[in-house]
């Protein structure tokens, strides 16, 4: 029983890597492909989660930084700088702090998730608050890294973050001996789809599965471009990690929905806050409220026939829910209060 090397190593031979390149690894990849017992019974599918919250840095992100602080090492930069609504920002700050390199996160101002800024600080990232949208946050490190030659963009428009995202896909083939009917996921800035699609499309050109998902890409309502088929000046949500109103990958998204007969559909805030609190009580995965956008979705496409019964269906989840305690603490019922008497426990428990 080999330890995981982490995801370069275990794919190497799919991945842009050089030979003689220093690997920066958490050792990521490889989290759990979990059963989900109660969705599967509500929807009459058998759906899976794709627990990336699981990853070492708490979400999907780590896939695509092992890539990209690996290729700024071995290229000579100084320094990594990403645009960000949280979970960039934390996975580029860990990495960056293991490689030795120096790491800054454009963050939108008040609207990232608390305990993705803690890890932002513990990892020794510089962060600079942005009084603007995520958008606005892009916009400036890209224009940041056009002029200077020394900090690579770790963003998803750098394509080996792509690269590196999609061994999801591999892994999620490899545990199931083939590809999932239909692979639902959260949609922000529309990299991670665009990455899902690349690893099912490469499988499929080399004949190991025989077909590809149709792709459900969702996202919140009140930032849903894709589905409104045109940029959302003010995107607001509760889910901040997907509050984006002008997604990069746009072109690619929207050619992965295409080519696999897919979807792109909206979530409000209410039903994401179903779903987020559904998966937790129903399956112990606590995720974080973009996070539940795909399975908001597989409810609303298996309630509208969308997704047949009996489907094989993968939902990805694709950060931890500790990430955002306030979301999680608002939903609080009430906390009972007891002296040292375990007959008020019991009671309180409403098994006394
Ligand atoms: N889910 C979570 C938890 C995210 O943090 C993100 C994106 C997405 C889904 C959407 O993925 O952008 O590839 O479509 N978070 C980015 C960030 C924007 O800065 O952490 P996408």
């Amino acid at each position: 029983h080999t330890p995981w090397p982490g995801l370069i190593e275990a794919y190497r031979d799919r991945l842009p890597v050089g030979d003689d390149w220093k690997v920066v690894t958490l050792r990521e990849g490889a989290t759990p492909l979990l059963p989900a017992r109660a969705l599967s019974e509500l929807t009459g599918c058998e759906v899976h989660l794709k627990v990336e919250g699981l990853n070492p840095t708490g979400s999907f992100k780590d896939r695509g930084m092992t890539m990209a602080v690996t290729e700024a090492l071995a290229t000579g930069k100084k320094g990594v700088l990403c645009a960000s609504t949280g979970n960039t920002s934390a996975s580029a700050a860990a990495y960056a702090s293991i490689a030795g390199l120096e790491c800054a996160v454009l963050v939108p101002k008040g609207k990232i998730a608390m305990g993705k800024l803690a890890q932002a600080v513990m990892y020794g990232a510089r962060i600079i608050e942005v009084g603007g949208n995520f958008d606005d946050c892009l916009e400036l490190a890209r224009k940041t890294t056009a002029e200077y030659s020394s900090i690579a963009l770790v963003n998803s428009v750098n394509p080996v973050r792509i690269e590196g995202q999609k061994t999801a896909a591999f892994e999620i083939v490899d545990a199931l001996g083939r590809a999932p009917d239909v692979h639902a996921l959260p949609v922000g800035n529309a990299g991670n789809i665009t990455a899902y699609w690349r690893g099912y499309s490469e499988y499929h050109a080399d004949g190991i599965i025989a077909a590809r998902p149709r792709m459900l890409g969702v996202q919140a309502a009140g930032a849903a471009p894709l589905v409104l088929g045109a940029p959302v000046k003010d995107p607001e949500t509760i889910a901040t990690a997907i509050r984006i109103g002008s997604p990069a990958s746009w072109n690619q998204a929207v050619a992965a929905k295409e080519e696999s007969g897919g979807q792109f559909r909206a979530a409000t805030d209410d039903e994401l806050l179903e779903a987020y609190r559904l998966v937790a009580r129903t399956e112990g995965v606590f995720v974080e409220p973009a996070s539940a956008a795909s399975v908001a979705g597989l409810l609303a496409a298996t309630k509208d026939g969308w997704i047949e019964r009996g489907s094989l269906v993968v939902c990805t989840v694709t950060g931890n829910g500790l990430k955002d305690p306030d979301t999680a603490l608002k939903g609080v019922p009430e906390i009972a209060s007891v002296g040292v008497d375990p007959v008020a426990v019991a009671a309180a428990m409403g098994l006394g």
